[in-house]
């Protein structure tokens, strides 16, 4: 009998004597840093991948890692596995994850696991669960945030699927991911695509976050003039406050690089066009058939794309487009160190505004889908292994906790009464300088008329239904009466009930 291998020599799987208690395919970053990780955690890993080449070379580099299990064919991996077999699927998302879970299913038995931790969409997991459990195998769709580094050192896990198969893999998951406060960031979130459903709109609110740090760089640059070894000071210092975060840390380092080449900022050698791999623009589909106003998440993606518009863009500035009024902070009578502090307190608020419309998506998701899953354990697993890991994700937790039912996060105590004490204020301030300056801030903006919107009495909706019912006979509901209404508008304008 051999022991697990730990060397470039492949064993033949049937004459280990101790079987992996977990398997992953596709030996890219990902799948090689999970299993690295599985590995550093004490448990034997059996590992695959279609060009064998890969399999090997992670032996060679971290074979003496621990206990690995290489395969070269799929047969001998899934022999490799105790009972009931794990195999974590991590390849490329879509044809190859489809390719490889039919040849999991193919050589695995009743009850085995197959899990895909891709970013799969949620509507491929349920339909990949459906067909998988036909062949008496259980399939988790498993959202892994944290990226290359958090793969080997602690991700945070979204995992779906039944909650039987939770029972067995649970106990590996909580092992590998991140810990905060000694808890896993990990917990199962609900059946069949609720996994990945979550961690799409994990990847939404990241745009979201992303575009509001980009807005206040902006503002600060081009507005308050600040350069960028200064702006990776302010970053870091807001990142000892309320903002504290994996992404206004890295901010900081951004801006505090110098191009190699040039010895210019490294913000300046980069070109501004911002690319997406789809997670985004996913979540804002759903939204909107959800009827789900995320109106930060879906700036934050045309955002990107309007970025992206390199000719237009380039369209646009020969023909000269008018910009606002060109006028400085100082002329506008703004002071400085005021100005950076309004910019701080309304990244906050648009920041609050992208994760209550993500939750709210989530909860409309589930409702819809029957999934039950619990916000506030999404933001308790949220808080480490992930991008947008913070430490503002203790408050929503506590805001859950206070009250599960929450209709919106904007309105728990602690929110609404940061929003009241002066958050508003000073996103106002800034949204209205950035306005008159001609400078963009889609996401402050747009975060600041959803809140207004949420909050006012009354809205414009009443004259589009006055509208609606003019043109189309589309009826409306009166304030002071049940029932539905019709008034003959080309007639004698009598009302009519319905
Ligand atoms: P990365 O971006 O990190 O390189 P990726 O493109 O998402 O990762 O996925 C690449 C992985 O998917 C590789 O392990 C690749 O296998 P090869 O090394 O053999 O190319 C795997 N992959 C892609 N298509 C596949 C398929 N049809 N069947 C099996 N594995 C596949």
């Amino acid at each position: 009998m051999t022991q697990p291998a730990n060397s470039p020599e492949t064993p033949s799987p049937e004459h280990a004597d101790s079987l992996a208690q977990i398997g992953v395919v596709g030996m890219a970053v990902m799948g090689s840093n999970l299993a690295r990780n599985f590995v550093s955690k004490g448990h034997t890993v059996a590992i695959y991948n279609r060009s064998p080449e890969k399999t090997r070379a992670v032996m060679e580099q971290h074979g003496h890692e621990g206990a690995f299990i290489p395969s070269e064919t799929i047969e001998d991996f899934v022999a490799s596995l105790e009972r009931p077999r794990k195999a974590i699927i991590m390849v490329q998302a879509g044809p190859a994850t489809d390719a490889v879970i039919d040849q999991l299913a193919a050589a695995m038995d009743e009850g085995d696991i197959i899990i895909d931790g891709g970013n799969a969409l949620f509507t491929d997991t349920i339909r990949r669960e459906r067909d998988v459990a036909a062949r008496g195998r259980h399939f988790v769709g498993a959202g892994i945030s944290g990226g290359e580094e958090g793969a080997l050192n602690g991700p945070s896990i979204m995992p779906g699927g039944p909650a039987e198969s939770w029972e067995t893999l649970g106990p590996l998951l909580e092992d590998i991911s991140a810990k905060v406060d000694g808890e896993p960031c990990v917990t199962h979130i609900g059946p069949d695509g609720a996994g990945h459903f979550v961690k799409m709109v994990h990847n939404g609110i990241e745009y979201a976050d992303m575009q509001v740090i980009g807005e206040a760089y902006h503002l600060l640059r081009y507005a308050a003039g600040i350069e960028p070894a200064e702006l990776a000071d302010i970053f870091s210092e807001w990142n000892e406050g309320d903002l504290d975060s994996y992404l206004i840390e890295i901010t900081a380092e951004v801006l505090r690089q110098k191009d190699a080449r040039t010895g210019q900022p490294f913000i300046d050698v980069i070109v501004d066009a911002a690319g997406q791999k789809g997670t985004g623009r996913w979540t804002v589909k759903e939204a909107l058939d959800l009827g789900v106003p995320v109106t930060g998440i879906g700036e934050a993606v045309f955002a990107r794309a309007l970025s992206s518009a390199l000719a237009q863009r380039e369209a646009a500035q020969n023909i000269g487009l008018p910009a606002g009024d060109t006028t400085t902070l100082e002329a506008l009578g703004i002071e400085r160190d005021a100005f950076v502090e309004d910019v701080r307190r309304a990244l906050y608020a648009s920041k609050l505004v992208a994760y209550a419309q993500g939750f709210d998506e989530i909860n409309a998701g589930s409702q819809e889908y029957g999934w039950g899953v619990q916000p506030g354990d999404l933001a308790r697993i949220w808080r480490g292994g992930c991008i947008i890991r913070a430490k503002f994700l203790n408050r929503i937790t506590e805001a859950y906790e206070r009250d599960p039912e929450l209709p919106s996060l904007l309105l728990d105590p602690y929110f609404k009464a940061e929003l009241e004490k002066g958050l508003v204020d000073s996103w106002r301030r800034v949204v209205v300088t950035a306005t008159q300056l001609g400078l963009p801030v889609p996401v402050f903006a747009s975060s600041l008329s959803y809140y207004d919107s949420l909050r006012a009495k009354r809205l414009p909706a009443a004259l589009i239904q006055g509208q609606r019912d003019f043109f189309g006979a589309h009826t409306y509901r009166r304030v002071d009466m049940e029932g539905t209404f019709h008034t003959a508008w080309s007639g004698d304008r009598e009302e009519l009930s319905y």
